[in-house]
């Protein structure tokens, strides 16, 4: 494992282009399965968690190639066997969206359940759920989860809860299913709607992604494409923290402002500046920083993948601000770490109550999961002495060259060998 070291060096001033959505581009990868024609696919964040998907496929058979700056194309006209070992589905919870592709492909696949993570214990329940009104035999033996249908058929399938993932596994699998497939209580994330364009262009039709009704009306075959990933709307956050924490500015350039709503709006309350463009969002600290309370909930309410790097802020906001948890069981790991530094919180059941102070210490720390790492890095821009945070791999799964654009801002930070 790497580690970070962060050094106090003042405000963040400059502006910073965001990468592909980690979350849009994983689903996309694993949609390429779908056809057996060319697919070209531009802005894939280069990210541990996207370079194991596209190792996953390569195992499955695809021909991958990198045809430039965060751009691949991808042909999956020699598939093997439809089968994901636990080796390779172990390191990325996201592999199980390969289970709809080669499902309604190949009539049958057999994965490894990918297992919980420290933030929740992460079921599957809702995808095996949709893949059974579907048609399919599902089983689960051994930690392998075998699902068989000679032909999937339409099936009105209503979530329990509105899960990305398993809207995202079912709507793939519907694209090739005989007949009218309708998810109700469907995630309505951008992240979902960028996966049914792409879907579209393949030749499928969807429609209603964005709502909470999703229909899919199952054609023949699917055709290869060319799409561009949307931009991280959770990077685009952390970054937006970083400057309302190191008392800088930052303009983010290659943004959607539409998808970043619920945390503007947040941090505007604070006292915060953001100004929006149509692709850009100036950010700019607050002269006093206020507190506020969040409750993470389903786009389009505040997202749970930035409620660490709120707790940040709020850590050195002028009062006191209440998280409530509300998405994941386990999502306040970084609680800990940030109490290492000074913070004054306290956890009660779903809750946090963050106790504003004037400024953190800098010490040694520990990313406990990818957003929680990423929250330790924030604090570290504004924290008294150096901070050194372990673990530092959960932090590269979900942040595209961080140190570098963090430097580029100015910050001081490096990579260092354990
Ligand atoms: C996606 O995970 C994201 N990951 C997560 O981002 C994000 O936090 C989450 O959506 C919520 O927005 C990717 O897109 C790769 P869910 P996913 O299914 O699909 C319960 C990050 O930091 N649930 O919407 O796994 C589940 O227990 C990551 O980038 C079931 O009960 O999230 C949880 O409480 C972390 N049964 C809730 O739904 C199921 O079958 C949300 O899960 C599936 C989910």
């Amino acid at each position: 494992m790497s580690s970070l070291i962060i050094r106090p060096k003042g405000p963040l001033y400059g502006s910073v282009r965001i990468s592909g959505s980690k979350n849009a581009a994983l689903p996309i990868l694993a949609a390429t399965l779908l056809s057996e024609k060319p697919c070209t696919i531009f802005d894939v964040p280069p990210l541990s968690d996207t370079a194991n998907m596209l190792g996953i496929l390569r195992k499955l058979g695809s021909s991958i190639r990198h045809t430039g700056k965060d751009s691949f194309a991808i042909t999956n006209d020699n598939i093997k066997k439809p089968e994901a070992e636990y080796e390779d589905t172990g390191r990325l919870r996201a592999s199980f969206l390969i289970a709809g592709p080669l499902l309604a492909k190949y009539q049958k696949c057999r994965i490894a359940l990918p297992g919980g993570c420290k933030i929740g214990s992460r079921p599957i329940d809702l995808h095996l759920k949709g893949f059974s009104s579907l048609g399919a035999a599902v089983s689960i033996n051994h930690g392998i989860v075998e699902l068989c249908a000679p032909r999937l058929r339409g099936a009105s399938i209503y979530l329990d809860f509105p899960s990305v993932g398993a809207t995202e596994n079912i709507m793939m699998a519907a694209t090739l299913a005989d007949g009218i497939t309708v998810i109700e209580n469907a995630a309505v994330e951008p992240e979902i709607t960028d996966l049914a364009n792409f879907l579209n262009r393949m030749g499928a039709c969807v429609r209603g992604a964005g709502t909470d009704t999703v229909k899919i009306t199952g054609v023949p075959f699917l055709n290869g494409t060319v799409h561009t990933i949307i931009p991280d709307r959770i990077e685009a956050g952390t970054f937006m923290v970083a400057a309302a924490i190191s008392g800088g500015r930052i303009k983010l350039e290659n943004v959607v402002p539409e998808h970043l709503k619920p945390l503007s709006a947040k941090m505007r309350e604070m006292g915060i500046s953001v100004l929006e463009s149509d692709t850009s969002i100036l950010t700019e600290a607050a002269e006093e920083l206020f507190p506020t309370d969040i409750k993470t909930l389903p786009f389009p309410g505040f997202p749970t993948d930035m409620q660490s790097q709120l707790c940040a802020l709020m850590s050195v906001s002028h009062g006191t601000s209440i998280i409530t948890e509300t998405v994941f069981e386990n999502r306040f790991m970084h609680v800990e770490e940030l109490k290492r530094m000074g913070a004054d919180i306290t956890i009660e059941g779903r809750a946090a109550i963050v106790k504003g102070k004037p400024h953190l210490m800098g010490t040694k720390v520990t990313a406990t999961d990818l957003r929680a790492g990423a929250a330790l890095v924030l604090a570290g821009l504004c924290a008294e002495g150096e901070t050194h945070i372990g673990d530092a791999e959960h932090i590269f799964r979900g942040y595209a060259n961080f140190e570098e654009k963090l430097r580029n801002l100015g910050a001081d930070i490096e990579k260092a060998p354990i």
